[in-house]
């Protein structure tokens, strides 16, 4: 009887890519594939890869270069690249990589038992179509299994807004929104499961416009039908676009009991010109007013962004707007990126900033970034949060979770198990983390 055969999958990029690991982790294991952890056994290595810039893309080739010496040992090794580099760069990956046997995209991997089929019988396989019929109703649906207190569910995919510095668009395709019943069903199939807090995914998420049974959902409606799923008790969402912010969704901020107070919002620069330049199609302004109406609904919503420093044409005048952008809002929590060209995209044609100036510019904003990230972290100290405790901590007797506002927090020597939702007192503040006592031991 042959041996049940071993998967590896890393997965770069994306919130949107652990998503797809998963689904394709149970396609293949439906195929007879069990997941490992040590690359050196496995006999199928997936990588499930990021294009957003040319870092995370240009790395794959240095970690497809290390699987020789395995696949030197161990000849029947297959070796697979999904996700977004498969979609943009396709055939141009076997040609650098001749071991590669199998490239599928974001958009095919339905398709996987059909492409292991002829991956298994020697030959090599490549989809990157944007077929017409939707991934999700093609699918294997996901084994019964338990799993952890949170899980990602991705409810809208693509992007049709084409900001003039990102492959998104091209990588995964125009936008789609899943229908609201298959949404349900697994948001129910997960809580059944265990999870306790769903984050729905989607590159433009808050554009959600799934078809219901009774018509169009909004994705504030989408969350409001979340809302009553016995069991689960806390929902997310990532990641919105400013223009898409509307009235229902900010005032389920402040009405939805089970929508927790935190909002990753990308504005990537705090300068008119840049943002115009950057096919934005919103002002600084604008989104300072939004943030005012987010705050008004619900003040205590901890704020996260993405920032692009560095971007054709950025003036220092450009880049003080972005920081005093920042100095207004107070982010809890922020992302920033040197602007990576990258091909095909409209910036890449325009005057290209000195890279030496962007890493400056890149410094001494993630030096305010990481003040505000910090004060806001200190003025948690001596409140008490809900926290959704996921694993034990790194230390002996500890145990980590997330709280409302999506602080990692740690407490020690506490009688509490994965799963559990329990009130905990914050008494200290570390660089990436609070630490408290459960109230009431
Ligand atoms: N859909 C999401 C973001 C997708 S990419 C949104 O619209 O917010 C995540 C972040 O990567 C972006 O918000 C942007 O800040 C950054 N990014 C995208 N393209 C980039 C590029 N070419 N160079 C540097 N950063 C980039
Ligand atoms: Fe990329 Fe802009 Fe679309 Fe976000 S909204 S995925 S940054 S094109
Ligand atoms: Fe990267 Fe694709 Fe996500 S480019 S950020 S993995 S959508």
């Amino acid at each position: 009887m042959a041996d049940t055969k071993k998967l590896f999958i890393k997965t770069y990029g994306c919130q949107m890519n652990v998503y797809d690991s998963e689904r394709m982790a149970e396609s293949l294991g439906a195929g007879g594939y069990t997941q490992t952890d040590a690359v050196e056994d496995a006999d199928m290595i997936l990588l499930n890869t990021c294009h957003i810039r040319e870092k995370a893309a240009e790395k794959i080739y240095s970690e497809l270069g290390r699987f020789k010496g395995l696949k030197a040992e161990n000849p029947d090794l297959k070796i697979g690249v999904a996700g977004c580099v498969a979609q943009a760069e396709g055939e141009e990956i076997m040609r650098r990589q001749p071991m590669v046997d199998l490239v599928v995209g974001p958009q095919t991997y339905h398709r996987l038992p059909d492409l292991m089929e002829k991956v298994e019988a020697g030959q090599k396989a490549l989809d990157t179509d944007f077929p017409e019929e939707d991934k999700f109703d093609h699918l294997t649906t996901r084994p019964k299994a338990d799993r952890g207190p949170t899980a990602f569910l991705t409810v809208q995919e693509g992007c049709d807004k084409f900001c003039a510095f990102c492959v998104v668009p091209y990588t995964r395709g125009a936008e789609v929104s899943r229908p609201v019943d298959r949404i349900l069903t697994e948001a129910r199939d997960l809580v059944e499961r265990g999870v306790r807090e769903i984050t729905l995914l989607g590159q433009n998420v808050n554009a959600y416009h799934g078809a219901g049974v009774d018509g169009e959902y909004t994705l504030a409606k989408l969350i409001w039908a979340l809302n009553d799923i016995d069991g689960l008790a806390r929902i997310r969402f990532t990641t919105s676009h400013p223009n898409d912010m509307d009235d229902a969704l900010i005032a389920a901020h402040g009405e939805c009991e089970k929508l927790m107070p935190y909002l990753h919002l990308p504005v990537q620069s705090g300068s008119d010109r840049i943002l115009k330049r950057m096919n934005r199609n919103h002002t600084a302004e604008s989104y300072l007013r939004l943030i005012e109406r987010i705050r008004a609904a619900r003040p205590d919503i901890l704020l996260s962004g993405d920032f692009i420093v560095g971007f054709p044409e950025e003036t220092d005048a450009d880049f003080a707007d972005t920081m005093a952008l920042i100095e207004e809002v107070r982010y809890g929590q922020a992302y920033s990126f040197k602007y990576s060209t990258r091909p095909g995209t409209p910036a890449a044609e325009r005057e290209q900033v000195d890279p030496d100036v962007a890493s400056e510019r890149l410094q001494v904003m993630q030096a305010l970034l990481t003040r505000q990230q910090r004060e806001i972290q200190d003025e948690m100290i001596g409140k008490t949060v809900d926290v959704l405790f996921e694993k034990p901590g790194r230390l002996e007797g500890q145990m980590g979770g997330k709280s409302s506002h999506l602080h990692a927090v740690h407490v020690t020597g506490a009688n509490v198990s994965r799963g559990d939702i329990r009130p905990v007192r914050i008494t200290k503040s570390e660089p990436n983390s609070l630490g408290g006592e459960v109230v009431g031991g």
